[in-house]
C-alpha cells in the first residue's frame, strides 16, 4: 500500500519499537505488582490464584461433564479422558441471547442448568453422578477450587445480582432448583486455565495459556514463593500454582494512555464496562471490528479511501449508524484475500454497502487499515506473553493459545512471533501451540487432577 496520506492517518496505530519496550516494561511491573501483597491493591493486573497446582500427566482417566461460558459459544460437554494423553469429547452449543447476558444472574444460571439437563438427557448421562468442571471466563477471586467470587463481568455480559457472589454456589442452586440433576461441581476455572491444562496434557512443556477471542487474557505457571497472596498451606507440598493474570484490565490506571488513540477512547465510552478492560479493548474480537468501523468511517470522510465512490456519505452513514456492522471475522477474511481479485473483500463490501465495484486500490487500502489494527493487537498480546516467558525463565516455554481471533486470522500468529522475537530473552526458546478442545478437555482435567488430591 503506497498511499502516504492513509499511512500518516493510521500512524497512531503503529507501535514503535521504543513504545513497545515501554509497554513491556510497564506490563512487567504490573504483573509483579499484582503478585505482591504490598502493591496489588493498586495494580491493574490482579494475578488471581487459581488453586490449581498440578499440570496433567496425561494418564488421567474418567468421565466428566464440562460447561464453557464466556466465549463466543456457551457449550455443554461430555469428556472421556482415556489416559495416554487422549480424550474423547461430545459437545453441544446452546444460545445465550443478549437479554440473558444482561438480565438477572438467576435467569442466566437457570438457563445454564436447563441446558445442562437437556444435554444430560440427550446423552443419557443422568444418574451417573458425573463430576463437572465449570469454565467460567470472567475474573474471579477463587477461595478454593469450587468457590469463585465474581469480581466483575467483562465482554458482553452484565447480569444483575452476581458480582461478589460465588458462581459455584449460583450454579449449584440453579441445579438444585430443577431438582432432577445428579451432578457434582468439582472445579471452577477460567478459559485460559482450561487452555493451559489442555495444552499441557499434550505437551508437558506448556506453561502459559492465552485467549485471543471475544476477550483477551492469559494464565501461567508461577513459583509458589512469588505468589504472596497464596496461603502458606498451599506452599508446603507444591512448588507451583497457575495464576490467572486477567491482563485485559491493564491500562485502567492510565499506563497505556501513551499508545491509546481517540478511537480506543470512543470504544471504551460506548462499552458496557466504561473505564475497564482497556488492554482487552485494544486486542480482542469484541472490539477489533468496531475499531475498523470507526477508522474506516473517518478515512472515507477524509477522502482517503473510496474517494471516487459517488455516494460517499451513505457509506459513512452506514458505518456510523450500524454499531458492530463490521465484524471481527471480516478483518481475517480481508487480510486473507488474494491480490488482485480481492474476492472476499468485494463480498464484504457488497454485504456492508451494497457496493458493486471496488477498485483494487481501495481493496488494498481497506486491507492496510485492517492490518494496522490487527498488527497492533498482536503486538500487545506478544508483549504480555514475552513478559510471562521471561518471568518463567525456563530454557524452552510452550504457550497454548485459543480464541477466534488467533484461530481465524491468517497472520496473527506470525505477527505475534515477530514481536516476541524482539522481546523474549534470546537464551529462551518458545513455541505457540493452538489449543484443541480448550475448555472442555481443560475443565475435565482440572476436575480429574482435583479428585486425585
Ligand atoms: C474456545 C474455548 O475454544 O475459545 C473457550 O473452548 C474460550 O473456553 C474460547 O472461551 C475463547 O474464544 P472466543 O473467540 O470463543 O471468545
Ligand atoms: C475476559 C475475561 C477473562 C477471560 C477472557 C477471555 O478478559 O475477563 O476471564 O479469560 O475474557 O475469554
Amino acid at each position: 500500500m503506497q498511499d502516504q496520506r492513509l499511512k500518516d492517518f493510521l500512524k497512531e496505530f503503529i507501535i514503535s519499537d521504543s513504545q513497545l519496550h515501554e509497554v513491556y516494561k510497564r506490563f512487567t511491573t504490573e504483573i509483579q505488582n499484582g503478585l505482591s501483597l504490598a502493591t496489588r491493591k493498586q495494580a491493574d493486573i490482579k494475578c488471581y490464584m487459581t488453586y490449581i497446582q498440578d499440570l496433567p500427566t496425561g494418564d488421567e482417566k474418567g468421565n466428566y461433564l464440562a460447561l464453557d461460558l464466556g466465549g463466543t459459544n456457551f457449550r455443554v460437554l461430555h469428556v472421556s479422558l482415556k489416559g495416554h494423553h487422549e480424550a474423547e469429547i461430545e459437545s453441544k452449543v446452546f444460545v445465550v441471547d443478549k437479554e440473558l447476558m444482561t438480565g438477572h444472574g438467576t435467569q442466566l444460571f437457570d438457563h445454564i442448568a436447563n441446558c445442562l439437563a437437556e444435554f444430560v438427557n440427550e446423552y443419557s448421562l443422568n444418574n451417573q453422578h458425573l463430576p463437572l468442571g465449570f469454565t467460567f471466563s470472567f475474573p474471579c477471586v477463587q477461595l478454593g477450587l469450587t468457590k469463585a467470587l465474581l469480581v466483575r463481568w467483562t465482554k458482553g455480559f452484565n447480569c444483575a445480582g452476581s458480582v461478589q457472589e460465588d458462581v459455584g454456589r449460583l450454579l449449584k442452586e440453579a441445579i438444585a432448583r430443577r431438582g432432577d440433576l445428579e451432578i457434582n461441581v468439582m472445579a471452577i476455572l477460567n478459559d485460559t486455565t482450561g487452555t493451559l491444562m489442555s495444552c499441557a496434557h499434550r505437551n508437558p512443556e506448556c506453561r502459559i495459556g492465552v485467549i485471543v477471542g471475544t476477550g483477551c487474557n492469559a494464565c501461567y505457571v508461577e513459583r509458589v514463593e512469588n505468589a504472596e497472596l497464596l496461603e502458606s498451606e498451599y506452599k508446603v507440598d507444591k512448588t507451583h500454582i497457575i495464576v490467572n493474570t486477567e491482563w485485559g484490565a491493564f491500562g485502567e490506571s492510565g499506563k497505556l494512555e501513551f499508545v491509546r488513540t481517540d478511537y480506543d477512547r470512543t470504544i471504551d465510552k460506548a462499552s458496557l464496562n466504561v473505564g475497564s478492560q482497556l488492554l482487552e479493548k485494544m486486542i480482542s474480537g469484541m472490539y477489533l471490528g468496531e475499531l475498523v468501523r470507526l477508522v474506516l468511517a473517518d478515512a472515507i470522510s477524509e477522502n482517503l479511501i473510496f474517494s471516487r465512490t459517488s455516494d460517499k456519505q451513505s457509506l459513512i452513514n452506514t458505518l456510523r449508524e450500524n454499531v458492530c456492522c463490521f465484524e471481527a471475522r471480516f478483518i481475517s477474511e480481508i487480510e486473507n484475500d488474494n491480490f488482485p481479485d480481492f474476492q472476499q473483500t468485494r463480498t464484504i463490501l457488497k454485504e456492508l454497502f451494497a457496493m458493486e465495484k471496488a477498485s483494487v486500490e481501495d481493496c488494498q487500502k481497506l486491507r492496510y487499515i485492517c492490518e494496522c489494527i490487527s498488527r497492533r493487537a498482536a503486538n500487545l498480546v506478544a508483549v504480555g506473553i514475552s513478559s510471562l516467558i521471561n518471568r518463567i525463565a525456563e530454557p524452552h516455554v510452550v504457550v497454548g493459545v485459543d480464541g477466534s481471533v488467533y484461530r481465524l486470522h491468517p497472520h496473527f500468529d506470525a505477527y505475534m512471533r515477530e514481536t516476541m522475537r524482539k522481546l523474549v530473552n534470546p537464551k529462551i526458546t518458545f513455541d505457540l501451540m493452538l489449543s484443541e478442545d480448550g475448555s472442555g478437555r481443560g475443565a475435565a482435567l482440572v476436575a480429574a487432577v482435583a479428585s486425585k488430591n
